[in-house]
């Protein structure tokens, strides 16, 4: 009922069915589909105590797009500041709506509530998980490169503190013959418990500080970048992995470059004018499958056919 971190989808079965729906609800001419009845008369509060412009507001489109409405709530203007639990206001939250979106600061939150009786989506918590972000890049990578099996995807950035990383392995692994390459400051590596998972799961990874001398050595067919968290870590950046010009020279014609935004210094705007960089195709593709997942919620756990 909850959708908290991407280990709770089990096989590629349930990605192809998500997506097949999502597919449905973008090109309703040719699906028949009719998007605007899938949640008339639900309700879906979007709570938050972080910045966020793609997730509140995907959500909160997809929610409209469906015919239900959104209401946001930010918790530094509730009663969190005399000094009401999380939980507590939660619970309050789940008294009024069908649906509740939670972003928050503390990695960890969002499963704190998993009792709660109405459907909570982890909109990111912490240094913890992004799923839906996750959802929305893989469904990028198949509609972008056809599939995923057999992929060599680079990773770069904060590996340590990236959520939507943290999520988007946990599903690549779902996939057969994918390799990851993952380049970042020693510092800021991927946490342990991942390469254990990379692991347990036979993906193949290769492990990099230097983006340019992995991109001299062979390309990608995806490379993902990432910003470095300095919400949560403060710490000299002048290490920091960045996809230039240069670098973009390096990769093969057919590979994309993803990013799931904000950005910074590491992906500069000039380089969305090459046809290679697929950064705003994520943004919109977060909707549609924002949408998906609505709609399969409130019709009995059934995707479209
Ligand atoms: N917007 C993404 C997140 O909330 C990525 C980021 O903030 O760097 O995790
Ligand atoms: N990708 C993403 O989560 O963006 P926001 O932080 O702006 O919501």
């Amino acid at each position: 009922m909850h959708l908290i971190s991407t280990s709770e989808i089990r096989d590629r079965g349930e990605l192809d069915r998500l997506f097949k729906a999502t597919d449905a609800l973008r090109n309703p001419h040719i699906s028949g589909i009719d998007p605007y009845y899938r949640a008339r008369g639900k309700i879906m509060t979007i709570v938050k105590d972080e910045g966020s412009t793609r997730t509140r507001l995907s959500f909160e489109i997809a929610m409209k797009r469906l015919g239900g409405e959104a209401v946001v709530l930010e918790l530094d203007t509730s009663s969190a500041l005399k000094g009401e639990s999380l939980a507590d206001t939660m619970r309050s939250i789940s008294e009024y709506s069908d649906v509740i979106v939670l972003r928050h600061s503390q990695r960890g939150a969002v499963a704190s509530l998993s009792s709660l009786r109405v459907p909570i989506i982890n909109a990111g918590d912490g240094d913890g998980e992004h799923p839906t972000q996750a959802l929305t890049d893989v469904y990028t990578l198949q509609k972008e490169l056809g599939g995923i099996d057999g992929l060599n995807i680079l990773l770069a950035g904060d590996l340590k503190h990236s959520r939507t990383i943290h999520s988007l392995i946990r599903l690549l692994a779902l996939y057969r013959g994918v390799r990851l390459v993952l380049v970042s400051p020693e510092d800021l590596r991927l946490p342990r418990e991942y390469y254990d998972f990379l692991e347990e799961k036979g993906v193949a990874c290769e492990t990099e500080t230097s983006l340019s001398r992995q991109l001299k050595g062979e390309s990608p067919m995806a490379v993902y970048m990432t910003r470095e968290q300095k919400e949560r870590a403060n710490r000299d950046c002048s290490d920091y992995p960045a996809l230039g010009v240069r670098e973009m020279g390096m990769l093969e014609k057919d590979c994309i470059v993803m990013h799931p935004l904000p950005r910074c210094e590491e992906l500069p705007l000039a380089l969305d004018e090459d046809p290679r960089c697929a950064v705003w195709k994520q943004v919109k593709n977060g909707m549609y499958v924002r949408m998906a997942l609505l709609s399969n919620l409130f019709n009995h756990n059934c995707f479209l056919t």
